[in-house]
Parts: C-alpha cells; structure tokens; sequence
C-alpha cells in the first residue's frame, strides 16, 4: 500500500499542477474579460450618462435603458465575472478536485462573456431588443448554471471537515446568483412579449438592483472578507453567528424591498451593516501582523475604510425614505454601496490576491494601487456629497462638483485596469527571478 501511494504521488503532483495552470489561464480570462466591461460598458457609459445628467440638471431625461445597461455591465459584467473566475479558480483548491472542468469552464466563459455583451448591447442600441434581452439572460444563465454544477460536483467528498461560515454564506450567495439569473431572464421575456421598450419598468429595476447588490455583491464580500481578514489584516477570526444574523437581515431587506416596505428594508440594511461589521472586527486593532509584501502598506486601511462606506450608504437608504423627492439620495445611497464599498473592496482586494491567482505574479505597481483608491474614494465622496444637493435643488453649485467626481472616478478605474494589466503582462514571479539571476552584469 506505501508503494502504492509512493507509486501513484508524482503523478498525482503533475496533475494537480497542469490543473491550477488550467485554472490560471481561466480566472485570467474571466478578470480581463471583468476589466473590459468595468471599463468602456460599465464606467464610461456612467460617466457619460452623469455628464448628461449635469447638462439637463436632472435624471429624467436621460434614457433609462442605458442607466441600466450600466448597472448591468458593472454588477455583472465586471463582479460578476470576476466572482465566476474566482469561484473556478478555487476548485483546483478542493480536496475532492482530481481535474480542472476545463470544457465546462470554457464554456462557461464563452456564455458568460456573450450574454454580458448582448445585455449591453441590447439595452443601448435597442437593436432587436425582443430577441437580444432575452438571449443574453438564457446565455448568462447557462454559464452560470455549468458554473454551478462544477461547483457542486467538486464539493469537499463527505467526511470532510464541516464548512466553515464563510464558505456557507459564499455558497448562499451563489444560490442567489442562481436565482437572480433565473429572475432576470424571467422580466426579460417578460418585456420582449409584452412590453413597448427595453428598459424595465422603474420599480421592478430597483427591485431586482436590491436583489443583486445586497443579495450577491454584499454578502460573497462578506464571505470572502471572513476567510481572508484574519490572514491578510491579523484580524481576529469572524464571528459566525453575528456574520449569520447580518445575511438573514439583508436577506429580509431584499424581500421588504420587494414587497415595497422601504422603510423596514432601509432598517435591516442598517443593522446588517453594523452586524457585519461587528461580526468581522473590521474596525478592531489587528491581533497578527498584516500581510502587506508586494501591495500598498496602507491596504489594511483601505480595507477598514470600505465599511465606513457600507454603512453611509445605509444611513443614506433610511434618509431617502423620509427626504427623497429626486432620486438624488436613493442615487447617492447605491453609490456608497456599489462605488465605496464593493468597487472599493474589489480594488483592494482584488490587487492583493489576483496576481497570485492569475500565475503567481507580482503587483505590477503599489503606488498605482495607492492612488486608484485614493482617486475611488476622493471621487465617490465628492458623489454622495453633491448628487443629493443637487437632485433635489439645494445647493446649485452641486452641478458643477458631480462631473469633477465622474471624471476623478474613471480616472481611477483606468489606473486599477492598467495595474491589474500591467501585471498581468508581466512573466510570472519565479521566471522573473530566473531571467533577472540569467541576465548579464
Ligand atoms: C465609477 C464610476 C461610476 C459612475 C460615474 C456611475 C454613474 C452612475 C449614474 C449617473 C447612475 C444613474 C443613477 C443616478 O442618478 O445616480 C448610475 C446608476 C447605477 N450604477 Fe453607477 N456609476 C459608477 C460606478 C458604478 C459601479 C462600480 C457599480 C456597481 C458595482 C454601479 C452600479 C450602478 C447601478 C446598479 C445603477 C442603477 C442602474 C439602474 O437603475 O438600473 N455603478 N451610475
């Protein structure tokens, strides 16, 4: 039996390393692919609809198709493909993985990809839009639903040690990835039957917004926040049942806010925000050493800092319910959530462990890390500051500061696309280390 295992070791060694190769090359796909659409789809058509938005002193103007279309490019073109990439990527890291599911990830991407770009595109040139809307949500589905099932089937074999909290809540939130999807194709066929217009009607829109941000990006952070804090702030570990309590509150939030409840849903979101925080110690001194080689020293900070956000977007939400006449503090609100915190989260995180995943490279630019969320964060507060004294007419000067921060934020995106670029050109850390010790004096 020794000989056996003996016998059997370096073969076994070879495959897992032609398999976390193969998973490389695709979570690179899947962040390049995220980086395209938070680019051109996802940033500039925000910053373009903001600019028009300033020129006409109001949102209603403005096509609703393409503020959607936005929406749609940065929580699933851009998240959500990074969230797929990711979630491949980890297989590899199973105990039950024999192999990489090369042909279903493949795949996976190839549907993905096209359904983000139909959605886009159906939704800002209106071209076909009956057939187009649809066909992308049945694409984006399929990709996920191959997602899924790779998922499951490469699940820690029974016998196993019990999940901890953080893989229970990134699995709860790839359910209701699933099920977002399937709810999104639904309104989609809806529409292309029995609508006159791509855009989806403004109620049911922020509906299903609600369900994605709280039901998908808020809580996978919250999951991955609670496997990697500990190791990469030195914070204390996570609290399961108070990270619990903060899911099932959003969980409850999302289904207020279905059922129009708004005031009862802005509370939960509140409360689920400070329990998340309390539950992750975010806010508490490390107990460990930071690991900071290779990124900006300041990371934890910036890390720490993405929760003051978290939460003035709820403070925000519950003020919207009282205050708002506009859309200016609702607007506000989303922004502090998806740009402080998720866009900021990602930015920080997202430098520190995508290098590694994408072929064991080194971050191309710490102080290119620095200023993209210096420049995230100055122009997210400039946002949140201006667009509700402006929407709502109290301060007209407000006009002039919303596309100061438009432009601060892309110039932000672009330099956390050419970081995560740049690195991704370069060869990977150990060939580096051999060219360098190769080259001539
Ligand atoms: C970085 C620069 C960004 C700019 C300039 C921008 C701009 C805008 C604007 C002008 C709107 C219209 C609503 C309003 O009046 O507030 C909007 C809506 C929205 N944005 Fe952004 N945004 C940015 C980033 C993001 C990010 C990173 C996300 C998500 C991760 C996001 C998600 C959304 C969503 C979901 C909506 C609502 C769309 C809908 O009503 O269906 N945005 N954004």
């Amino acid at each position: 039996m020794a000989q056996l295992v003996s016998i059997d070791r370096p073969d076994s060694e070879a495959q897992r390393i032609a398999g976390e190769r193969r998973s490389q090359h695709l979570v690179t796909a899947f962040v390049i692919t995220g980086l395209l659409f938070m680019l051109l789809p996802g940033t500039f058509l925000g910053v373009w609809n903001l600019l028009n938005i300033t020129q006409e002193h109001g949102p209603a103007s403005i096509s609703q198709a393409w503020l959607q279309a936005h929406g749609q490019a940065q929580i699933f073109g851009w998240i959500g493909s990074f969230i797929l990439g990711i979630g491949f990527y980890s297989l590899t890291k199973m105990q039950s993985t024999r192999s990489f599911p090369a042909r279903a990830a493949w795949t996976s991407w190839v549907l993905w990809s096209a359904g983000v770009l139909l959605r886009w595109l159906g939704g800002v040139t209106g071209d076909a839009w009956r057939i187009v809307l649809p066909l992308s949500a049945l694409l984006q589905l399929a990709a996920f639903v191959l997602f899924f099932l790779s998922v499951r089937r490469h699940r820690p074999e029974s016998g196993a040690a019990k999940l901890e909290a953080w893989a229970r809540i990134v699995i709860a939130s790839t359910v209701v990835f699933l099920v977002g999807l399937v709810m999104n194709a639904i309104l989609l066929f809806h529409q292309a039957v029995v609508a006159g217009t791509p855009e989806l009607p403004h109620v049911l829109d922020q509906q299903f917004v609600t369900l994605a941000v709280w039901g998908i990006l808020v809580p996978t952070i919250w999951g991955f926040n609670a496997r990697w804090l500990p190791v990469f702030l030195g914070l204390p570990k996570p609290s399961a049942r108070t990270l619990y309590a903060a899911c099932n509150l959003s969980l409850i939030g999302i289904v207020a806010t279905c059922l129009s409840w708004l005031p009862v849903a802005m509370v939960a979101f509140f409360i689920s925000a400070w329990l998340a925080v309390d539950a992750l110690h975010v806010w508490k001194p490390a107990i460990h050493p930071p690991k900071v080689v290779n990124v900006d020293p300041r990371f934890p900070w910036f890390v720490r800092f993405t929760y003051v956000w978290l939460v003035i977007g709820t403070v925000l939400g519950m003020l919207a319910v009282i205050w708002d006449t506009s859309g200016g503090i609702w607007g506000a609100s989303r922004h502090a959530v998806t740009v402080g915190f998720v866009a900021a989260m990602v930015f920080a995180i997202g430098q520190r462990i995508l290098p590694a995943f994408c072929g064991m490279r080194i971050l191309w630019s710490t102080r290119l890390m620095f200023w993209s969320l210096v420049l995230l964060f100055a122009g997210c507060f400039l946002r949140v500051l201006s667009e509700p004294l402006a929407y709502q007419h109290l301060w007209a000067p407000a006009w002039k500061i919303l596309p100061v921060s438009a432009v601060i934020e892309l110039t932000a995106v672009t330099l956390f696309a050419v970081n995560l670029g740049m690195t991704l050109a370069q060869p990977p850390a150990h060939l580096r280390n051999r060219l360098a010790s190769a080259a001539p004096e």
